[in-house]
């Protein structure tokens, strides 16, 4: 499993305008994406063939072809070369052509991978749902690592330091035995249990909540929060979280989560406030992190029952082969 052959998510659908085209980062690559007439999301470098312009910069024809800034050249959406300004009767042979990447939405996100491979998009089951309501949050620019801010997210015991008041309290800070087992995207962890004094956008009350983590792809992950019976104010409330992070550098990511929410009524920016929230306390000590790429060697740092989670995930991307952000 190598890092460029992954879907990496790189933009909101929504950010990526008709005809406007949007220049993102992923492993250090920058993109151009646009859409064509028909609505299709496109993806090439963000470098002019021709004199190294940023494609980023131009615009897209009527007939959907990306035009370069700089002398106009268009490209097609697999990266062709379809017209030369300066030379109208020109026709480009087939090394006039743009770097092409794949690119496909799911999620909500614009998905792009640098080289071709096997592995499909990070699997999310509650998207499927239609019991369940959908939508994202963010993006968040991060200065750590993807690793770091997975890391971060199957952690449960920084809930009552970090999360004080809200996912956890200093009242509350034992975290009982839960289990961990290997998957063939990452790992799952079962049973975590957690004290919350507000764990979600509805709690009138503290409530016991039980978590299920899943690593569903080197970058990606899910959390399931089941409230025990009688302990939330809000029946039938159920939430499943997912982390998508695009690595944009070893030590910089773009990070996006996705609701699945039972709430129908309660506008968007109500439920992205809860999770903003909860993120902007995670940032500062995610970005306070040395070293910033994630150490494999679990010599490196020291680790308690309580991070067998993390644990298991660092030997999950040392199996895995992964090397953008780890160290
Ligand atoms: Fe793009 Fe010349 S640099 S057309
Ligand atoms: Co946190």
């Amino acid at each position: 499993m190598v890092e460029s052959t992954l879907w990496h998510p790189v933009a909101l659908s929504e950010a990526v305008a008709a005809q406007a085209p949007l220049a993102v980062h992923v492993l250090e690559q920058p993109v151009v994406l646009w859409r064509d007439d028909q609505g299709a999301v496109h993806a090439l470098a963000d470098q002019c063939p021709h004199r190294g312009a940023r494609l980023s910069l131009g615009r897209v024809t009527p007939q959907g072809r990306l035009e370069c800034p700089y002398h106009g050249w268009q490209f097609a959406a697999g990266g062709q070369c379809t017209h030369v300004p300066a030379l109208p009767a020109f026709v480009p042979p087939p090394t006039h052509c743009a770097r092409h990447f794949e690119a496909q939405e799911a999620h909500g996100l614009v998905w792009v991978r640098i080289a071709p491979g096997d592995q499909g998009l990070p699997v999310f089951t509650a998207e499927g749902d239609a019991r369940l309501r959908k939508l994202n949050c963010g993006p968040y620019d991060v200065a750590a690592s993807a690793p770091r801010i997975i890391e971060n997210f199957l952690d449960m015991s920084h809930f009552g330091f970090v999360h004080e008041g809200w996912l956890g309290s200093r009242e509350a800070t034992a975290i009982g035995d839960y289990r961990v087992e290997p998957t063939p995207t990452g790992l799952l962890a079962t049973g975590c249990k957690a004290w919350q004094p507000q764990s979600n956008l509805h709690s009138t009350a503290a409530a016991q909540v039980e978590y299920t983590y899943e690593v569903t792809a080197p970058y990606a992950a899910v959390l399931t929060k089941v409230p025990e019976a009688g302990t939330t104010a809000v029946d039938g409330w159920r939430e499943s979280i997912a982390l998508f992070i695009c690595p944009v550098t070893p030590v910089r990511s773009r990070v996006w989560f996705r609701l699945a929410v039972a709430d129908f009524d309660s506008p968007d920016d109500k439920l992205q406030a809860f999770q903003h929230t909860i993120f902007t306390q995670d940032q500062p000590v995610l970005e306070s992190q040395t070293p910033q790429c994630l150490p494999l060697d679990l010599r490196a740092e020291l680790h308690t029952a309580a991070d067998k989670a993390s644990s298991a995930y660092r030997r999950f991307l040392r199996q895995s082969g992964i090397t953008f952000g780890v160290c």
